[in-house]
């Protein structure tokens, strides 16, 4: 078979890992990434285009004969990249416009689900900032989760412990319009109790493919403490979730979600991210989000197998139904080295040393994010989260032990992360 050239959008750890693996692919010729960081360029070729301008990305693409288009954040799906390049006729993995809404509105995400009696928290969705603080005023006592509607960069989410920090909540997000127009519309939702998972799931529509299970550490201090961040680290599998739980999430969360989606005429095709807590009540929906996660992503890829292209192209063009993932048993865990004062503010242009050393480690991948290389070599920090080191190993401990090795030899100034990544599956909290 004719080999062909693979197009990622977008510039993150996600996408370093999604590079890293399609680039092995047999039936890769080569990966393009745009715009790609330090990172990719080792294993790919970083463009710079003008990536929001869907047609122009199209025309490239044909020229550079792309088989498969990969984009990596929510926020090109939501804009409609998948429509624009199927209109040109260029093969390209995930759900259009009308089905990305699942991530892009969580109104729409909490309706559906209610329609179509999928577990999650109940809610209340408001649009008159009055009407949500009356709502507040009704009710005896928190906690309380306030959502803005729209995408937030993942900032849109505030756990209130009581009701005046969802009032606080509400009227940043509605009065002070913290959120611009995403915020114009929020949900408001009962507390959910238990540990988290995250379960991403190929699907076309028909068939379902979960693939290894992994728990993010979203908040940004040992312990989930502090405020929350896109992902300060990941683990693959996560054994809280165990077989019999696993067939609940498929049965009574992933396939009535596809069912449902295809029911409303928005049939999914992609990836399907499920955000899950592990009640006492069972596995609930915390979010969906329509694209690989990350960190999840760089964890859950290194202990894949089999061939990742053609998993994606099949998901693409209807025939997931022939495929078969194979995982390797290994443990993986990624740890994220952050830029000092990240999620808020931070510096950019901090020069990181011990990149090679770390790399050197045996199982050990060094994804990179925000980080770029100077024209005079120097790889330099350029966003928030700057690395996903990730490391597997014969067990969780080994992994785990590999990891924090690799982490120690990289520095740069302001670098801080999480020295308890996956220990939630070392100490499991009912021992
Ligand atoms: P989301 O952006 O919807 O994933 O929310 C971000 C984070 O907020 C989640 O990963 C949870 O840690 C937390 N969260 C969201 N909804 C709830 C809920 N109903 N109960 C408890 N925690 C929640
Ligand atoms: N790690 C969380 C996300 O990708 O949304």
């Amino acid at each position: 078979m004719a080999k062909t050239n693979v197009l990622i959008v977008g510039s993150g750890g996600r996408e370093h890992a999604l590079a890293w693996k399609l680039a092995q692919s047999p039936e890769v010729e080569k990966v393009y990434v745009a715009p790609g960081n330090s990172g990719c360029a080792e294993v790919a070729e970083c463009i710079d285009l003008d990536i929001l301008n869907f047609r122009s990305l199209a025309r490239w693409a044909r020229e550079h004969q792309v088989g498969l288009v990969v984009p990596g954040a929510e926020a090109y799906y939501v804009a409609g990249i998948v429509d624009a390049f199927k209109s040109a006729e260029i093969p390209i993995f995930g759900p259009g416009k009308n089905a990305a809404e699942l991530e892009g509105s969580k109104s729409f995400a909490k309706h559906l689900m209610r329609r179509h009696g999928i577990p999650t928290a109940d809610f209340a969705e408001f649009e008159q900032m009055a009407a949500a603080l009356r709502y507040l005023d009704s009710r005896a006592e928190g906690p309380v989760v306030v959502k803005a509607d729209g995408l937030c960069a993942g900032k849109g989410v505030v756990v209130a412990g009581d009701l005046d920090e969802a009032r606080a909540a509400v009227k940043r997000i509605m009065g002070e319009g913290e959120f611009g127009a995403a915020g114009a519309k929020i949900v408001i939702e009962e507390m959910l109790r238990g540990q988290e998972v995250t379960i991403l799931a190929l699907t076309d529509g028909k068939t379902i493919a979960p693939l290894a299970s992994s728990q993010d550490h979203k908040a940004v201090l040992d312990g989930d403490r502090g405020p929350n961040t896109g992902g300060m680290g990941a683990y693959s599998p996560a054994p809280i979730l165990t077989d019999e739980i696993m067939d609940q999430v498929v049965s009574r969360i992933l396939v009535p979600t596809v069912h449902a989606m295809n029911e409303e005429g928005r049939r999914f095709r992609g990836l399907l991210y499920a955000g899950l807590m592990l009640t006492g009540g069972g596995p609930k929906v915390l979010e969906y989000n329509v694209r690989f996660g990350d960190p999840e992503t760089q964890p859950v890829l290194m202990r894949l197998e089999s061939d990742l292209f053609s998993h994606l192209l099949a998901t693409t063009t209807g025939h997931l139904e022939g495929e078969e993932l194979r995982w390797s048993p290994s443990p993986a865990v990624c740890v994220v080295l952050a830029a000092g004062g990240y999620p808020g503010p931070y510096a950019k242009d901090k020069v990181v040393t011990g990149l090679a050393a770390a790399g050197q480690h045996p199982d050990t991948v060094v994804f990179h994010a925000g980080a770029r290389r100077t024209t005079q070599g120097e790889i330099v920090t350029n966003g928030g989260r700057v690395f996903g080191v990730t490391s597997r190993g014969i067990d969780l401990p080994a992994a785990v032990k590999q990891v924090y090795q690799a982490v120690e030899d990289i520095s740069f100034e302001g670098m801080h992360y999480r020295r308890d990544i996956a220990s939630k599956a070392l100490t499991p909290p009912h021992l």
